[in-house]
């Protein structure tokens, strides 16, 4: 099992390039169910949850070709519409296949995917909306059986805001017969850019990144070319990493424009930001002031920016209160900054960080992904060596995390 050695102290500096992001990739990769005809994608991270959604789909029956410039998946091929435990058990995002199934196939057998280290992140808001639209789901043996020889357009409201829920039942909607209303819809930016790739596939959508999507279904969908967004996460992560080491750095094929909560709030710890047309630039103070922040749905502070700026918060001045409002156990990374040496009271969902002046290396083991890259952020600036255990949680969001780092100057290397 790998694991990243890292000496803290050095500041970060340098360039860095931002990869297509994960979390619009991985729906975006689900629409190619949606058509016979081939769609070609570029700016597709490699990661480890895009392989294992290809191998998903592939299993399917969908083509996947790689060429130099990206990606090109074939639905033509479908003839399985079945996703299963094994597969399912290593990535909820797996159940982004259901709506595009049940819409172009009429049924689907999907695995339900259990909890995570970070919550129980049930899916019933996307079978509900899936019944209201005309399927008939049972979900027995751990399996969510759906079927509808066609899917009727209907008014949908989600308990919640729910980003793969919203994804999901928007792809439905996109084959339906007549118009589907999503209210209470994820804003997310990349529930934006699936819609902007079903659009160019020729689905009529419209309210995307509002929280009303109206779509008007179509009888079929064809192919199209579509590049991702690049990952705002990814982008805010290296932003905490020069922050906690006092460092200068550009991010380049990136854009701060849905980032406005955590480039402000850098700011507020005291950074100076510049952002360009495609690019971020980051000068940090020498000592970072402790910020408070409470996650919800976007256009609010990200759930996954969360366990980074724990991290920040551990070295900064002050004391600082970080409330988690979305997921009901993401403070698995605690435990393991305090093992750095982080003074961190834990009240309810609330999590009480008061900066200390030195984190002390040590090991640490990663439990999700977004806590391993808080631990990650830990250890660049922990005095002395600090070993990372079960980074495979990293390699499934980060893309060659420690080449980058050391590109900005950080002492890092994957060890086994
Ligand atoms: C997406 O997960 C992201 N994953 C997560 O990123 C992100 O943390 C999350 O949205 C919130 O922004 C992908 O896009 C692949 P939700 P998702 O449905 O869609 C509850 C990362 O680090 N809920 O918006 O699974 C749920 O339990 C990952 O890249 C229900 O109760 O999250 C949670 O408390 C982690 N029933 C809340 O809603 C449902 O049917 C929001 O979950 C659906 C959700």
């Amino acid at each position: 099992m790998d694991k990243l050695l890292i000496s803290g102290g050095t500041e970060l500096s340098g360039e860095a390039v931002i990869s297509g992001a994960k979390n619009a990739a991985l729906p975006i990769l689900c629409a190619s169910l949606l058509t016979a005809e081939p769609l070609h994608l570029t700016n597709v991270p490699q990661l480890n949850d895009i392989a294992t959604m290809l191998r998903l789909l592939g299993e399917m029956g969908v083509g996947v070709d790689r060429d130099d410039d990206g990606l090109t998946l074939a639905g033509a091929g479908l003839d399985n519409p079945v996703a299963s435990y094994e597969r399912v058990k290593t990535m909820r995002a797996s159940i982004l296949v259901l709506g595009p199934l049940v819409a172009r196939c009429g049924e689907a057998r999907v695995s339900l995917p259990g909890g995570c280290a970070i919550g129980a992140r049930p899916v019933d808001q996307h079978i509900k909306g899936l019944q209201a639209m005309g399927a008939e789901i049972t979900v027995e043996h751990g399996y969510v059986h759906a079927r509808a020889a066609r899917l009727k357009g209907a008014r949908i409201c989600t308990d919640m805001v729910t980003v793969t829920g919203t994804e999901n039942l928007m792809m439905a909607a996109c084959l339906a017969d007549g118009e589907t209303i999503i209210e209470n819809a994820a804003r997310e930016p990349e529930v934006v850019d699936l819609a902007n790739c079903l659009v160019s596939m020729g689905a009529r959508i419209s309210g995307a990144g509002t929280d009303v999507i109206r779509i008007q279904g179509v009888d079929r969908l064809h192919g199209a070319t579509h590049s991702i967004m690049p990952d705002r996460i990814e982008t805010g992560t290296y932003l905490c990493a020069a922050a906690a080491t006092g460092g200068n750095i550009r991010l380049t094929r990136t854009s701060a424009a849905y980032l406005d909560t955590v480039v402000d709030k850098l700011m507020d710890a005291g950074c100076d930001i510049v952002v360009e047309r495609d690019a971020i630039r980051l000068a940090a103070p020498a000592r970072l002031k402790a910020v408070s922040l409470r996650t919800a749905p976007y256009p609010a502070f990200p759930t996954d920016m969360q366990a980074q700026f724990m991290a920040i918060n551990c070295v900064a001045d002050g004391v600082a209160t970080i409330r988690e409002t979305i997921f009901e156990n993401r403070f698995m990374h605690v435990n393991e900054l305090m093992r750095l040496g982080a003074n961190i009271q834990i009240e309810g969902n609330n999590a009480i960080v008061r900066g200390v002046d030195t984190l002390e290396g040590a090991m640490v083991m990663a439990t999700d992904l977004r806590a391993s890259a808080s631990l990650v952020i830990a250890g660049l600036v922990a005095r002395g060596e600090t070993l990372i255990d079960r980074i495979y949680h990293l390699d499934r969001g980060y893309e060659r995390i420690e080449e980058k780092l050391a590109a900005l100057g950080a002492a890092v290397r994957r060890v086994t």
